[in-house]
């Protein structure tokens, strides 16, 4: 049986322009154990998926179930099996940290859960903020409370909605090396976020949405072996000759481009030589998750509807 079980979702909103197609015909296994990787850019629907997953939200179309428990028809059951760590930061600003979270403990039935909250708040390192109210909190420590409150029940299935957004370096470690050891225990882990990176090192396999529709859906490596093989990658302040723009990516004064082999990377180096561009910091790298996020997104739209098979 699948941890969750996403069968044909769709989701509209009404809005003054007309309907609003936010997901369109999505279906998704996540099985036991898996630690998956939900991507898209800004608006493409993961929250909204998220939502529905959680009990949140009502899909227009179709059925969720969280092992075997469907999340409309039996709300209490799937939503116990859940811990959702949701993107928006919503307290009750009245609480301390470990109020806010013997609460969450007692709407969950659990009493006296004082020990693993406290292995919480020092995973998290919150625990000299246990007393803290969390007005006092800054953005980074409410979120790491979020991801507290979310795993006080320690359910089998995890949901990260962009957890770590706003938090520092070293906890987006620490929380990683928690998360991880919570996975290699037998935990089901559904993340979304922007960090490609941290997608890339943790989930062992990913879907992408665009525009509500699933466009990748693979293992994580599936995906990196049909990206080009290798970056080249360089520092400039001139202009690119036409035929290398076209498929450079610029940030900046950074330019990548894509390179199949050796043989490619010198007719670009000497390219740039006969158009008389300087180039500085040169390095070749491998091609990484973002290159294959970016070549997936810039496909034309109509490729969206086709089936993951094909698409990939
Ligand atoms: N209540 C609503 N009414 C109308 N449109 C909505 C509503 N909620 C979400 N949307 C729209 O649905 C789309 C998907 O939103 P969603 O929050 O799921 O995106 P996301 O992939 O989570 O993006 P982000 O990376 O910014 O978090 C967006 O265009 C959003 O404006
Ligand atoms: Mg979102």
């Amino acid at each position: 049986m699948p941890a969750v079980s996403f069968q044909s979702i769709s989701k509209s909103f009404v809005t003054p322009r007309g309907a609003f197609h936010a997901l369109r015909d999505i279906s998704l296994d996540i099985e036991e154990g898996e630690f998956f990787g939900l991507l898209g850019p800004n608006g493409a629907g993961k929250t909204t998926l998220i939502s529905i997953l959680a009990g949140l939200a009502r899909a227009t179309e179709g059925r969720v179930s969280v092992l075997g428990h469907d999340v409309q028809s039996d709300f209490a059951a799937a939503r116990r099996s859940l811990g959702v760590v949701p993107q928006e930061l919503v307290f009750d600003p009245f609480f301390n940290v470990r109020e806010t979270l013997r609460l969450q403990s007692g709407y969950f039935g659990i009493s006296n859960n004082d020990d693993w909250i406290d292995e919480l708040l020092h995973h998290l390192g919150l625990s000299d903020k246990a007393d803290a109210n969390l007005r006092q909190l800054s953005g980074g420590m409410k979120r790491r409370v979020l991801v507290a409150q979310a795993l006080v029940h320690k359910p089998p299935i995890i949901v990260l909605d962009e957890p770590t957004a706003g938090v520092d370096v070293e906890l987006r470690q620490t929380l990683w090396q928690f998360i991880a050891r919570l996975n290699k225990q037998g935990s089901t882990v559904l993340l979304t976020t922007h960090y490609l990176e941290e997608a890339e090192a943790l989930c062992t396999r990913l879907a992408m949405l665009k525009h509500g529709h699933m466009v990748a859906l693979a293992k994580t490596s599936e995906l990196l072996a049909q990206a080009s093989t290798n970056v080249l990658r360089f520092k400039t302040d001139d202009a690119l000759p036409a035929l290398l723009s076209a498929q450079a990516r610029v940030t900046g004064r950074i330019v990548q481009l894509p390179a199949q082999n050796a043989q490619d990377i010198e007719r670009q180096l000497a390219a740039l030589r006969d158009a008389g561009v300087r180039v500085e910091d040169v390095e070749i790298r491998k091609a990484d998750l973002e290159d294959v996020f970016l070549n997936v997104m810039a496909r034309p739209d109509e490729q969206d509807a086709q089936t993951l098979e094909s698409a990939i």
